[in-house]
């Protein structure tokens, strides 16, 4: 009997929208978090229907094996079509690095039934799979991540490999404390994210710009990425909290206009948190110190308003880190080892690990 990586009739095709139902169902068991199935359906149809998602820029993929029975769903996944920027740094003595914009993938909901695992299944899809995206829809991509709730290993061994994953914790206390430095920010709502995120991407293209020894890579901070969060968080909250309205509050920003962040709710049952999305640092040195308080004070605020019980900022600045410790007493700094491992391949020359590529605001917008 041919094992599942030695046999050669698989096949990596897009779901029925029955099958896609019934894996959706099968996986609201690990998913759903607070939302009935019914929600979670809902939610998963709303979500792949934003500006982001909708027109194929998120694709369903399910292995089956054609010799056997071609309807048997024996794995599935899916991948979500962004954005990114790839630089180069030449050999030669170029004081500018051609910034490439391209296609790249971020791959979720990796999942085989429960009566089909330890067969090799994933890993077989995930080969094809990694294969199949470096050109899909006549496009050729520079490269796809995926964030691993299963630890380092499964996927390093397919070629996505691990990269910083750390993120600081912010602790939210009732009775709220006063904010701080109330005055230096104000409140960020959906029309306000998009011109901020064209900024935002242009100061990163200039960045990447410049020399540096790895190739480094980013997905673009786009509107259509925070917007996709921002639907899912608007969703998911209309279901678990639907007494405090819709999430308005997209994020805040400094009087001078240098300094933002933009935020997102999660309602998980494991542990409600307010994530910072992006935390977009213009300013001066001088004040910075301050800015980024009132920044992370008004978030803790706006978690506190919401019965989330942290504030989460992934891969944070030193900057960060210092302002946290001020704002608020029992910072933690987590180290992730098993959940949410930003983990990369690259397509075309070059390796996918840290010591080749610097992965640039790797930080909880680009999640999915
Ligand atoms: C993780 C999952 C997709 C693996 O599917 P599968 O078809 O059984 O996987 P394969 O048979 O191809 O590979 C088995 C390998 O996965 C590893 N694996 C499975 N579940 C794991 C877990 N929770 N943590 C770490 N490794 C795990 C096994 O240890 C095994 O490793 P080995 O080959 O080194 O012995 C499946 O268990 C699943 O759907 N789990 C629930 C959803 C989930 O957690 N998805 C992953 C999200 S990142």
């Amino acid at each position: 009997m041919p094992t599942a990586t030695t046999q050669t009739t698989y096949l990596l095709r897009h779901p029925t929208p029955t099958e896609l139902t019934h894996i959706r169902t099968q996986h609201s068991t690990c998913w759903a978090g607070a939302l009935t199935v019914s929600q979670y359906l809902t939610r998963e149809d709303h979500i792949a229907s934003t500006p982001l998602t909708r027109n194929g820029g998120m694709t369903q993929w399910v292995l089956v094996d054609a010799a056997a029975d071609p309807a048997h769903v024996l794995a599935s996944c899916e991948a979500i079509r962004k954005k990114a920027l790839v630089a180069h740094t030449p050999v030669d003595g170029e004081k500018r690095v051609p910034v490439e914009e391209v296609v790249a993938y971020g791959i979720g909901s990796v999942f085989t039934p429960p009566e089909c695992r330890g067969n090799g299944y994933a890993k077989v899809m995930l080969t094809m799979l990694g294969e199949r995206l470096k050109r899909h829809n006549g496009q050729r991509a520079g490269f796809s991540v995926l964030y691993s709730d299963i630890g380092k290993q499964f996927y390093a061994k397919l070629g996505w490999l691990p990269h910083k994953s750390s993120h600081i914790e912010l602790p939210v206390r009732t009775p709220a404390p006063p904010r701080i430095h109330p005055s230096r920010v104000q409140p960020l709502y959906h029309a306000d994210i998009a011109p901020l995120c064209a900024l935002d991407t242009a100061a990163l293209r200039t960045a990447l710009s410049t020399r540096h020894p790895k190739t480094r890579i980013a997905f673009v901070p786009d509107h259509g990425t925070m917007d996709w969060h921002h639907n899912r968080e608007e969703f998911i909250g209309a279901c678990v909290r639907p007494d405090l309205g819709a999430p308005a509050i997209k994020g805040c920003i400094t009087a001078s206009g240098t300094r933002w962040m933009v935020w997102g709710r999660d309602f998980s049952v494991a542990g409600p948190r307010l994530y910072v999305l992006r935390v977009v640092d213009f300013g001066p040195e001088e004040g910075r110190r301050e800015d980024l308080m009132a920044l992370l004070s008004a978030a803790v605020e706006e978690a506190g308003r919401w019965g989330l019980g942290k504030v989460v900022v992934w891969n944070p600045a030193e900057s960060v880190v210092g302002a946290a410790g001020a704002v608020v007493d029992g910072v933690v700094g987590v180290e992730r080892e098993s959940d949410s491992i930003a983990s990369l391949m690259m397509y075309g020359k070059g390796g996918s690990g840290e010591a080749e590529v610097e992965w640039v605001l790797n930080e909880k917008y680009a999640w999915c």
